[in-house]
């Protein structure tokens, strides 16, 4: 899939822009706070629904201004797809598809495919268990919209289960009917994360085998609060759960919480059986996050039969050479957009490519 147009009107410093881009290499060059960012932000909007950036739409909207409107025009192999999207300081956003209004924002997901690649990603190695848990959840959610509804609905009977230890104030309460609705959901949701790290690992360990060129072998495992096995199936884990809920049930009493289940979970990242997180240089740990990011391309194209667009935000300056070529080699049938402060940097001469200069919420285009 790839996008042919982008429109933008009030959206963050932009008043009116309306661009038709490449359909492989768009690079995006501009000075710090000129509206680079914004342009890769505005994509994965219409992709996600939400930005990476902010959970308050109300930034994204021009400051003076009430309303911002997007629009995206994507090709795919089964045709074109138009995905507008109107943002208001006051109101919940509003989009459509094909101009068919959508009435649940899980709706939008699965027409445009991204997988993002900033700075900001090298969270997923070294921040808490919340990043690597949102960049799992945020993947499935993108190919799996089953997935976005029950990771919701998890997350409302959590709040009220642990609403109601916390009202409790340490003495015992009957959590029957919410451990068997908890379990149920939480088991759904570990199983398909197990299912899809095993998928990731895979691919990432064969991408990162190749650009340290044989020498590192990357590890990803899915570590859960619940002791699940290989072969375990939805139900064997609900089962699990609920005997993890009942073993724990002393200690939620003390904590005020719920001490078990997926929102406890996390990931182990290891590069030749150390953790990167706590072993791994810099390099080593950039290679990580590139190496994710080469399987998370493929691992869509797999499930959804056409690759993603890749969104490479200020990434390129901070790999060498070598990674940078490698990440460009493997780039022919996708299309990408690059942001970048020094265009002599990039090393993507020999690719076919539309260079977008952005000034001050201005673009200019050098074909
Ligand atoms: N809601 C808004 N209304 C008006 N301007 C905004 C709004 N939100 C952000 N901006 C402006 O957008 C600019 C930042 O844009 P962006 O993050 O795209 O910059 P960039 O070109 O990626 O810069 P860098 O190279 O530093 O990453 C800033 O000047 C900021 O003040
Ligand atoms: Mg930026």
């Amino acid at each position: 899939m790839y996008l042919k147009e982008l429109k933008l009107l009030n959206y963050r410093n932009y008043d009116s822009l309306h661009i038709e881009v490449h359909p492989k290499l768009n690079i995006i060059v501009g000075e710090n706070a000129q509206g680079k960012t914004n342009v890769i932000e505005a994509i994965y909007l219409c992709a996600i629904g939400k930005s990476f950036r902010t959970n308050k739409d109300q930034e994204l909207v021009k400051l003076d201004k009430k309303q911002a409107y997007i629009k995206a025009i994507l090709e795919k192999a089964n045709g074109e797809i138009e995905i507008e999207m109107k943002l208001d300081k006051e109101e919940k956003k509003k989009i459509k598809v094909n101009r068919i209004p959508l009435i649940k924002m899980g709706e939008l997901l699965g027409n445009l495919n991204v997988v993002i690649f900033s700075p900001d990603d090298l969270k997923i190695i070294k921040g808490g268990p919340v990043e690597r848990r949102r960049f799992i959840d945020n993947e499935i959610c993108q190919i799996y919209p089953k997935y976005y509804y029950h990771l919701n609905q998890y997350n409302r009977i959590l709040q009220q289960r642990n609403k109601l230890l916390k009202d409790n104030r340490g003495k015992k309460i009957d959590l029957d009917i919410w451990n068997h609705q908890l379990a149920n959901v939480g088991a759904f949701i570990i199983y398909n994360r197990r299912k899809f790290i095993k998928r990731i690992g895979i691919l990432a360990k064969l991408m990162h085998r190749k650009i340290t060129d044989e020498i590192e072998s990357l590890e990803i495992i899915y570590d859960s609060s619940i002791p699940v096995v290989e072969k375990d199936e939805n139900n064997d884990i609900t089962e699990k759960f609920l005997s993890e809920l009942k073993r724990t049930c002393d200690e939620e009493i003390l904590k005020k919480a719920t001490v078990v289940g997926p929102h406890r979970d996390d990931l182990l990242i290891k590069i030749n059986n150390m953790e990167v997180k706590n072993y791994g240089s810099q390099g080593q740990q950039r290679t990580a996050v590139l190496s994710l990011k080469m399987a998370e391309l493929e691992f869509i194209k797999g499930e959804v039969g056409e690759y993603p667009i890749l969104l490479l935000d200020d990434v390129m300056s901070e790999l060498d050479t070598n990674r940078q070529q490698y990440l460009i080699n493997n780039l022919k049938n996708i299309q990408t957009f690059i942001t970048t402060t020094i265009i002599e940097q990039l090393k993507t001469k020999e690719i076919n490519n539309r260079i977008f200069y952005v000034k001050k919420g201005e673009i200019r285009i050098k074909d």
